[in-house]
Order: structure tokens, then sequence, then C-alpha cells
């Protein structure tokens, strides 16, 4: 079974950006009964984003509160200084942006050095293209469907072409990541999203805000569309 599945074939990670973070355990909590596979970490530092989130102090107490993998999505412009960090707060995952400074090939290898899975991510007007170099150094990718920042934004729909760009890429051969989608996933765009090729929903609005939150990681999951064998 792979690293991120604990359901399925499908993994549905809930980014705690939209978690009450006032009781933030008890969403986690919640989140895992309602069968959810792995958590999604916002890291923004108010340069690489205009918003500012947490830090390894906050992952580290958020790793105590569940056993499920954690993956941090860091959203900064310098990632290497936070590689070592973030791996004593006992993350499994580590995703940085392409877009981001610094050597990526180095960046990649020093996360998998420090014992975590190595994610890429890329903005939605990055070409896919320019991922080449790296898809045989990366466990997984993460297609931002959505301009990163900010919770609750509209997803944008030719993501589900880059998605399908990557699962074609992977099946010829080049790499074996998975595909992770962010921005804007609910029961309409996740399913979607997963008949293109993905293989992991982040979902943060749409989770957290569910008056069924069981309901609400199901819905994901329902291939709406069947493809014909
Ligand atoms: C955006 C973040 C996302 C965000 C998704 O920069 O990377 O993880 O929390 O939130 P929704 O699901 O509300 O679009
Ligand atoms: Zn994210």
């Amino acid at each position: 079974m792979s690293w991120w599945l604990r359901h399925a074939d499908t993994a549905v990670a809930p980014s705690v950006l939209s978690a009450d973070f006032g009781a933030v355990g008890d969403d986690l909590a919640s989140m895992e009964l309602a069968g959810a596979d792995l958590f999604h970490l916002d890291v923004m530092d108010a340069h690489f984003v205009p918003n500012l989130t947490f830090g390894p102090f906050i992952a580290k107490a958020l790793r105590r509160r569940t056993d499920l993998p954690l993956d941090a999505h860091l959203m900064v412009t310098r990632p290497d200084d936070l590689i070592s960090p973030f791996a004593d707060a006992g993350m499994d995952a580590l995703t940085v942006h392409i877009e981001s400074e610094g050597d990526t090939a180095g960046t990649l290898s020093q996360i998998r050095a420090a014992g975590m899975k190595a994610g890429l991510s890329l903005r939605p007007a990055t070409p896919i293209a320019s991922l080449a170099p790296y898809l045989a150094l990366i466990d997984l990718i993460l297609v931002m469907s959505v301009e990163p920042g900010y919770g609750g934004q509209a997803f944008i729909p030719e993501s589900l072409a880059r998605i399908a760009e990557l699962d074609r890429r992977r099946g010829v051969g080049e790499g074996s990541f998975a595909i992770s989608v962010d921005g804007g996933i609910n029961a309409d765009t996740g399913p979607r999203c997963l008949e293109a090729g993905a293989d992991i929903l982040v979902t943060g609005s749409y989770l957290f805000g569910a008056p069924d939150r069981a309901a609400a990681v199901a819905s994901l999951r329902a291939r709406q569309h069947p493809v014909d064998p």
C-alpha cells in the first residue's frame, strides 16, 4: 500500500488551514473519524505568498495529535532553511515549490536525505514541462488548482489537463510520483481530478465547512463519470 493511502485507492488530505486552530486537535480527530488519509499543512511565509500561517513549532504540536501522515506544503521563498526543522517536527513529506529560491534538485535530495518523502508543487501559471528535470527525484507532485495563498478560492479548470499530462508522463516511465491536487476541491471538482489521474485530493474549506464530514470525504471519492472499459 502506498504511504499516502489508508482507504481505497484515493487519498483525501484535509488542509488544516481551514481548521479551527482554537480546537485543532478536535478537528484532526474528527477528520480521522470521517475517513481522512493524511493531513496537509499549509506553511506560508508572507513573502512567497502574502499570507502568514505557521512553522515547525505548530507542525510538531499537530504531530502529537494524529498518527496519520503529515505533508507540509511549504509556500516559502527559502525552503532549504526549513527542511531540518520540519523533519524534526515529524513530517512524513515535505512539498516545496519549483518557483522558490535555491537549487530545486538539491532541496529535493535534502528532503529525502532527512527521511521524508519529497514533494514538488507548482503555481497554476508555471508550465508542467518545467518539472521534467525533477520527475525522477520526487515522490509527489502537488498541482495547485488555485493561486497559492488562501483557502476558499474557485478551482481553475485548466488544472485537469495538467493532471492528465502528469499522469501520461508517469505512464511512460517519467518517474513514479503520486499526483496531488490542491485548491477549490469539492464533490464536483474532486471526482473530475480523480478521473484525470490524481491520487490525493487536498481540500480545506469544503471538508471543514461540511455539516457531515464523513459524507463529504465519501463524496470526494465518488467517481461520477465511470470510464468505459
Ligand atoms: C492554498 C492552500 C490550500 C488551501 C486549500 O494556498 O495551499 O491547501 O488550504 O483550500 P480550499 O480547499 O479551501 O481551496
Ligand atoms: Zn496547500
